[in-house]
């Protein structure tokens, strides 16, 4: 298994340059489905995630082709409508082929998608809305059998205990593009990343309004039709980039990202004292004075704090002056992280679904495990700011979600190597 060894201590400098969205690409890839002919999706990132979505494609018979950073994916040949256990245990994701496969094939067996270190990953919403739109649902041996004779818009809550759900909220509204009627979704989801979807979705012809907001419209259409398609900036990984520059005390310079969807993240940043510059796709951060100050985050759907960079934000307050209590509303359990930054010389206690994370603390470098992809993502970046060597290892979680990080760390000054 691949392991990857930073010496730390080096301040980051230079530019880096954002990939695709992989929460963008995941649906928008399932969403071709829908489409008869041709889809062609550009600024694809090339991650695990995405790699499993197109063999989960293939398996269903789909032509893949790759062209120069982008894929093109022919839906005629399509003949099998499972998604293998394998494929679908690697990556939750896969759920989002649910709504797609019923809506233009009428039936599909998907394999539960089990839970993850985060936490229990319900499909509840997923299920619910896609009876109400008339689908027949059964879960036998580990496999979701659903088939429809016809899907029927209607008015759908899709609110659940922890607000609104992305995928379900992808799913629901895939399915929908060929409902007879309308369908409202109301307590949708409002992440960027849905928004992708939506405009993707009506360049294939369907009519959606609302995306963005709580209550999405759906007209149902006959037919979509492949189109082209650009996935947008991941403002995960330029959050991440972010805390690199700043935990490392370096000036970085984010290229290609999307700044109006990092609102929450440089909220925070600039509430703890670090310095950022905006401009057009670019944002460039600085921390050359002084340790930033703790600060408290709950995380929420967007546009609140994003769940997604909470382990990321966490490894930075551990080095800021006092002590920053840190709420996780989305996945109470997501804390994997903790354990492995205490070992590294952090100091971090769990009450409830918060973690009191004590300031002015010095990292030192050692030997870590990553869990799950934002906690590995966590111990890269105490491993960029800790004293001497740290070594991780199962770092197939990153490569889930972070295109070229050894390299992109690499071209930023990092002392970064991966071994294998
Ligand atoms: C998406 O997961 C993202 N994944 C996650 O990113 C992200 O953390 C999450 O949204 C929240 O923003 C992709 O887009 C591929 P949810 P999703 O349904 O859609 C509960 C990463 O690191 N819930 O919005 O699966 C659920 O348990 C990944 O890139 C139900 O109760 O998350 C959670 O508490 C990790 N019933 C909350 O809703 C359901 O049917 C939000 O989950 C569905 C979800």
């Amino acid at each position: 298994m691949d392991r990857i060894i930073i010496e730390g201590r080096v301040p980051l400098k230079g530019r880096v340059k954002i990939s695709g969205s992989k929460n963008s690409a995941l649906p928008i890839l399932a969403a071709t489905l829908l489409a008869e002919g041709t889809s062609t999706i550009e600024n694809l990132p090339l991650l695990k995630d995405t790699e499993t979505m197109l063999r989960i494609l293939d398996s269903l018979g789909a032509k893949i082709k790759w062209g120069r950073g982008s894929v093109k994916i022919a839906t005629e040949s399509i003949r099998n409508f499972t998604a293998p256990y394998d494929l679908v245990r690697t990556m939750r994701g896969s759920i989002c082929i649910l709504g797609p496969l019923l809506a233009r094939f009428k039936r599909a067996v998907v394999s539960l998608p089990g839970g993850c270190v985060i936490g229990p990953r319900p499909i509840d919403l997923h299920l619910k809305g896609l009876e109400k739109l008339g689908a027949k649902i059964e879960i036998r041996k580990g496999y979701i059998q659903a088939k429809a004779k016809k899907l029927k818009g209607r008015r759908i809550f899709l609110g659940g205990a922890f607000g609104s759900s992305v995928l379900a909220t992808a799913n629901l509204m895939m399915a929908a593009t060929l409902a007879e009627g309308e369908t409202l979704i109301e307590f949708a989801a409002c992440e960027p990343e849905v928004v992708d979807l939506a405009n993707f979705l009506n360049r294939l012809g369907a009519k959606i309004d609302g995306a963005g907001s709580h209550l999405l419209r759906i007209k149902g259409v006959k037919r979509l039709k492949g189109r082209t398609y650009r996935i947008i900036p991941d403002r995960i990984e330029a959050g991440t980039y972010l805390v690199a520059g700043l935990i490392t005390r370096g000036e970085v310079s984010i290229d290609s990202a999307s700044p109006s969807h990092l609102g929450a993240v440089i909220d925070k940043i600039e509430e703890s004292g670090g310095e950022i510059k905006i401009r057009r796709n670019t944002l460039v951060v600085k921390n050359s004075g002084g340790s930033l100050k703790s600060v408290n985050v709950i995380t929420l759907p967007y546009p609140g704090f994003p769940t997604d960079m909470q382990a990321q934000f966490m490894a930075l307050m551990c080095l800021a002056q006092g002590t920053s209590v840190i709420t996780e509303r989305i996945f109470p359990k997501r804390f994997m992280h903790i354990g492995e930054l205490n070992r590294m010389g952090a100091d971090i206690t769990i009450e409830g679904d918060s973690a009191i994370v004590k300031g002015d603390r010095t990292f030192v470098g050692t030997k870590v495990m990553a869990s799950d992809l934002r906690a590995s993502a966590a111990l890269v970046l105490a491993a960029l700011a800790a004293k001497g060597e740290t070594e991780i290892s199962r770092v197939y979680h990153l490569d889930r979600g972070y295109e070229r990080l050894v390299e992109k760390l690499t071209e930023l000054g990092a002392d970064i190597k991966r071994i294998n």
